[in-house]
């Protein structure tokens, strides 16, 4: 079994492992943790590579014995050197100082020269287990006590890391006005989606097209209402090939507003749209009002309409991961429920999660992503046309 310890926002998280693992069983999910019944570990460690809503995946061990000073020392015997290890108990981790000097006591009493990594007896963080090598080692363990007190325990096979991660993101065009999507979240998209053939029709710089391309595919389509962000995607692009990838293979853009979606050549070439829709003006925290809000809804509202209504003219049928806007004002969210009814009419919803006793999408069947400091927050769909 695989234990996936999950990012803030868990649910995305959950929703990108069911993705990728669509047939495995799920034998234990909290908001921490998601735990697969899979033996292939090939399977797991080539899926890792590209997973963004995954903080770090450990491998459980099917015999352990509720013992984890004998285990660790058992393991400890075939190393030569100084055994440099590192323990974590997610998520209630008293017992963590007294475990680690317990473990520390029996590989001395077994003649095990041994030092344990952790810092003032505290969890350890991706970057200490990256730094200290630990997950080649293999000497990265973790405890995991459920909600219904069940204990899983071994040994980290992979950590995100998190330095990699932004430094792809840099020399990327950014643009305050513009809004960018947030990579990990377009990354978890794509996956959601199935992707292949991916059409953007909104985008803005680019990021799920660059995402898409960083995990290998070779074919993307782009259109933007605004010449000037085509211009920037074209930009990222490029910079994206010359310093990562060059997969990319096929590629179509043109200038387009999404209102007139059934002009657009690349539904016909796409199988999945992908898509951060335009969220609205960029608010401030202390000038964004009920009001002001309404005339915003009412704007995005045209585009939507005439978006799906003309996107259900070209008969696509393939998925459609979108974003729409929420708002935080001073703690209440607005939801753009106007946009429900579009939906209803025009697209079939399709559960980004699996049936779990726990753990449940919105009432309005989507996924939540939103910043604590960030007025505008993102609600994730499936979505097929009717
Ligand atoms: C928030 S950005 C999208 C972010 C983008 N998906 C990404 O991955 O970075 C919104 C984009 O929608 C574009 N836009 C606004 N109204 C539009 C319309 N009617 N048709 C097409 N694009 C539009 C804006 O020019 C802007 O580039």
């Amino acid at each position: 079994m695989y234990a996936f310890q999950l990012w803030r926002e868990y649910k995305l998280s959950i929703a990108e492992i069911v993705a990728l693992f669509p047939t495995t069983r799920i034998e234990y999910v909290d908001s921490c943790i998601c735990i697969l019944d899979t033996q292939n570990r090939d399977e797991v460690t080539k899926k890792l590579q590209n997973i963004w809503g995954t903080i770090k995946c450990i491998e459980l061990f099917s015999n352990y014995t509720w013992n984890v000073s004998a285990s660790i020392s058992k393991h400890a015997e075939d190393f030569q050197g100084k055994f440099r290890y590192g323990f974590s108990i997610l998520w209630d981790n008293k017992n963590l100082k007294w475990i680690l000097i317990e473990t520390k006591k029996t590989l001395k009493d077994n003649w095990i020269s041994s030092r344990f990594i952790n810092k003032d007896f505290k969890n350890l963080s991706s970057a200490q287990i990256i730094w200290e090598n630990l997950t080649l080692r293999g000497t990265d363990f973790t405890l995991i006590i459920s909600s219904n007190n069940t204990h899983y325990f071994w040994k980290t096979i992979w950590v995100q890391d998190i330095e990699s991660y932004s430094k792809r993101d840099y020399g990327k065009t950014r643009d305050m006005e513009v809004g960018m999507l947030p990579p990990k979240l377009a990354q978890m998209m794509i996956h959601i989606s199935w992707w292949s053939k991916i059409y953007d029709p909104f985008c803005g710089l680019g990021t799920v097209l660059i995402e898409s391309i960083l995990m290998g595919n070779s074919e993307v389509y782009w259109s933007d209402i605004s010449q000037e962000n085509i211009e920037k995607t074209k930009k990222n692009i490029a910079f994206t090939q010359e310093n990562f990838f060059n997969t990319l293979k096929v590629s179509g853009v043109s200038v387009l507003d999404a209102k007139e979606i059934l002009t657009s050549p690349y539904i016909k070439k796409c199988d999945s749209i992908i898509t951060e829709w335009y969220l609205g003006q960029i608010f401030q925290k202390y000038s964004v009002t009920e009001k002001k809000l309404a005339i915003e809804k009412k704007e995005l509202l045209d585009i939507y309409t005439n978006f799906f209504e003309w996107l259900k003219k070209t008969k696509f049928q393939w998925n459609i991961v979108i974003c729409f806007p929420f708002w935080d004002i001073k703690g209440k969210y607005f939801y753009f429920s106007d946009i429900y009814a579009i939906l209803e009419k025009y697209t079939k919803i399709v559960p980004l999660l699996p049936k779990l006793q726990n753990i449940h999408h919105t009432r309005s069947w989507s996924l939540l992503y939103k910043r604590d400091e960030q007025i505008v927050g993102r609600e994730i769909f499936k979505l097929k046309m009717k």
